[in-house]
């Protein structure tokens, strides 16, 4: 393998992303490469929730209602990103955080082994030929989202990964320097 795909790995905005989406084999595929991530202890700490097709808009609908529940006075422009901020990726695949408290294997470690299952997805899908954007926003740490999902005491979301096929190119932009977070250890 080059590092050369690592060096191209590039988000692409869910507004840039749609049909077609991976079929069925592929995203079998997709998932289980997505879930061989290091996981110290092998607890499997993530889980995984597919959200595509209808249930794209009613899950944008949703989230609406529960915004305005929480705030009477919020934006008609706010309202109207969380309905269609799942509809233009075919597919959303949603990872969650499994986490065991007070599991000799800490949470941190559990969470970022769902880091890795969600930056796997990502890779995963451009190494596929689609593209594909982690986003999180409000929904992600709101508990009444959480119940919606059916998310079980101890887990979190991580991110949506929003995949599909890019309708234009993302462009790329300026990356971290090397030097300025590299340095030697030296006793
Ligand atoms: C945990 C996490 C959450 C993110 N949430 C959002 C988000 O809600 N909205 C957003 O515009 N970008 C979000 N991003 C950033 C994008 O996924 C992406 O990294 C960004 O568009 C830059 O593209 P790049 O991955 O090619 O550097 C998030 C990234 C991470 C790692």
């Amino acid at each position: 393998m080059s590092l050369e795909f690592l060096n191209q790995r590039l988000s692409v905005p869910s507004r840039q992303l749609g049909e077609p989406g991976p079929d069925a084999g592929q995203i079998d595929a997709l998932l289980n490469a997505a879930i061989h991530v290091p996981d110290h202890g092998r607890l499997s700490p993530w889980r995984l929730r597919l959200i595509r097709g209808e249930a794209r808009r009613q899950f944008g609908e949703r989230l609406a209602q529960i915004h305005v529940r929480q705030d009477p006075g919020v934006s008609d422009k706010a309202l109207l990103k969380d309905r269609e901020r799942y509809l233009f990726a075919p597919l959303i695949v949603v990872v969650i955080a499994h986490v065991l408290d007070g599991h000799k294997i800490p949470p941190q470690e559990q969470i970022l082994s769902a880091g890795c299952v969600a930056y796997n997805l990502l890779l995963g899908a451009q190494a596929l030929g689609f593209g594909a954007q982690w986003l999180t926003g409000w929904a992600a740490y709101d508990s009444a989202v959480a119940e919606l999902l059916g998310l079980e005491a101890g887990e979190r979301v991580i991110g949506f990964i929003h995949i599909g096929t890019p309708i234009e190119p993302a462009s790329e932009h300026p990356r971290a320097a090397l030097a300025d977070v590299l340095a030697e250890w030296t006793p």
